[in-house]
């Protein structure tokens, strides 16, 4: 692959996905959005002259423009090959007598609205991509977005209930997943909702069972695989397909 976009690449999951793709060397050009920097990124970019380091605070819609001129100055026509949208939040400890609707809204802000909108400003590069690559087959070679989901956004698999914020903006990203599959099938881009397994990060905690790493070579190895006839389906990091 070569150009890559992370969101939320300053901390946890994201920073982790730029690691294993500076590691791997793995990508040719690696955009790392994050609202604000962290020394381990920032570090990574001084010595990685193909990470660039792009200023976005996700729900900030109007950038969004901004950043595609960016990248586009950047990777001219061979476009934008990976968009992970990774960027998000989740209110814990919300039960049906607790929850309030400004959790809510933030939640579905930040992971609802800010994939679809991104997704929708960087489709000329996600195009382009397609279109440059058209000798390869789709999936990551040419065109694919991930949609950072989670298992607490699956309905079918929902036995626990509660986290109203964070389950329901993730259920309503995967019906964006399935959404966005069928409108980009066209233009050979495939898009599919992962979840990552509950790993170590501020927002996994402590008691996570999977480390970084183990969970970002699983999203790598799974999503290389990924083709035509993956796109509009939930997986998790070890390749297992999820229900909706
Ligand atoms: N860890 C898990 O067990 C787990 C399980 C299932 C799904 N996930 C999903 O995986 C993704 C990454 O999670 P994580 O565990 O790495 O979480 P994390 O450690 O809490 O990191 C969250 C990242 O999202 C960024 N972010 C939040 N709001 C943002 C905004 N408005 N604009 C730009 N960036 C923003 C944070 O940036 P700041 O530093 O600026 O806040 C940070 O980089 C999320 O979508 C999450 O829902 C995680």
């Amino acid at each position: 692959m070569k150009s890559v976009l992370i969101t939320g690449a300053n901390r946890g999951l994201g920073l982790g996905m730029v690691n294993y793709l500076v590691k791997q060397n793995k990508a040719e050009n690696i955009f790392a959005t994050c609202r604000k920097g962290s020394e381990e990124l920032n570090q990574l970019a001084q010595q990685n002259k193909h990470l660039h380091i792009i200023q976005l605070d996700v729900t900030n819609v109007n950038s969004f423009g901004d950043v595609s001129s960016t990248i586009s100055k950047l990777v001219g026509a061979g476009g934008l090959n990976l968009l992970m949208n990774n960027a998000g939040v989740a209110t814990k400890f919300t039960k049906l007598n607790m929850v309030k609707a400004e959790q809510i809204l933030e939640n579905f802000t930040v992971n609802t609205v800010a994939p679809i909108m991104l997704t929708k400003a960087l489709l000329p590069l996600l195009k382009q991509a397609a279109e440059t690559n058209s000798d390869k087959p789709a999936g990551v070679q040419r065109a694919l977005v991930v949609n950072m989901s989670s298992v607490l956004g699956s309905i079918a698999q929902n036995d626990q209930g509660g986290f109203y914020p964070y389950r329901c903006s993730k259920a309503a990203l995967n019906a964006a997943t399935k959404s966005m599959s069928i409108d980009l099938k066209k233009d050979n881009i495939v898009v599919a909702s992962m979840h990552p397994g509950w790993v170590k990060t501020d927002m996994g905690g402590n008691n996570a069972p999977l480390d970084i790493p183990t969970s970002i070579e699983g999203i790598f190895t799974t999503i290389e695989k990924l083709g035509e006839q993956d796109t509009g389906k939930f997986f998790q990091y070890d390749g297992k397909e999820l229900p909706w």
